[in-house]
């Protein structure tokens, strides 16, 4: 073969995204837009891909809808944003695929197969690093015919309506987050945890983050605190910082900062965890779910 023969066979087998025209649906509400007619199975051109891009900025949450995608088209589109995390919880690694966490409430041969009790408080996923999350993008494998549900509720309208003595008092503050905040509580609610060993408990030693932190992205403020993974607030009396959080945990999920989202088949929903916190809502024991998520590392909180 001659070497111009070889050299357009590479071209020839270059793959050329095409560009692909989607529509964009902001939701009503303070959270979320859906992505109608764009198929994450293909590459993104350039353009498409900051068209994605900004919507998830503007809009903190994108629902891509009908994704048949594979559990490695699902990791090569989120690795496009950041590196993914790899979960303390193995046990619930898809297999050949520890990028990607199994969230489910189905048993087999009397073992769960996924974390059937992901996300029972509000929380910031992977808030418990020093770097936390990005974002994550779970994608519907097999829905409930009820329940079911994840809200999601924004962090930036929350610390914005802040009445100004708790906005005041928390001021420069720091607050501790840890992973086993909730996970002896959960235990005992539960058959779905684990007990750690102990190098997984030497994966999540608690940090300390700001109580309110600047989006690096849009440059918002934004809350960063939530029940399931902060313990306390640093340099306050222990009642003052129990009061303190309890106030504004109760500030920042009040309805009209929620976004309630319904799922339907083949959803790939990807959020913004720097902007939102999120919360299952719960399915009832005798029905099937079971989604697949991965998880962006974002940057040193400030
Ligand atoms: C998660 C999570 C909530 C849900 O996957 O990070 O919190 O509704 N899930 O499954
Ligand atoms: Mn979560």
């Amino acid at each position: 073969m001659s070497q111009s023969n070889a050299v357009r066979r590479e071209i020839d087998a270059a793959p050329v995204p095409h560009a692909q025209s989607f529509e964009l649906r902001p939701l009503p509400g303070p959270v979320g837009a859906e992505i109608i007619g764009l198929d994450l199975s293909r590459d993104l051109t350039a353009a498409d891909f900051a068209r994605v891009h900004q919507a998830h900025l503007d809009h903190h949450l994108l629902v891509f809808r009908d994704q048949r995608i594979t559990p490695q088209q699902h990791i090569d589109f989120s690795r496009r944003f950041g590196r993914l995390m790899i979960h303390v919880l193995h046990q619930f690694h898809l297999a050949n695929h520890p990028e990607i966490l199994i969230v489910s409430n189905i048993v087999e041969d009397g073992k769960p197969i996924g974390l059937g009790d992901a996300g029972k408080y509000w929380h910031s996923d992977i808030s418990y690093k020093e770097l936390p999350s990005l974002g994550s993008l779970l994608h519907a494998q097999e829905l409930p015919a009820e329940g079911g549900d994840t809200l999601f509720a924004n962090m930036h309208l929350a610390y914005d309506t802040l009445p100004a003595a708790l906005r005041n008092a928390i001021e420069g503050k720091r607050a501790v987050h840890s992973y086993l905040a909730q996970y002896g509580q959960l235990q005992k609610e539960g058959n779905w945890r684990p007990n750690l060993s102990a190098q997984q408990i030497a994966q999540v030693q608690e940090v300390v983050h700001p109580v309110v932190r600047t989006h690096p992205e849009n440059g918002r403020r934004a809350l960063f605190v939530s029940e399931g993974f902060t313990t306390r607030i640093v340099d306050v009396p222990e009642d003052e910082s129990r009061a303190l959080l309890a106030e504004l945990f109760a500030h920042s999920v009040r309805a009209e900062n929620i976004y309630r989202h319904r799922w339907q088949p083949h959803d790939l929903v990807f959020w913004d965890n720097r902007s939102l916190i999120h919360l299952a809502g719960g399915t009832p024991d005798h029905l099937r779910r079971k989604l697949y998520r991965t998880t962006i590392e974002g940057d040193t909180p400030f």
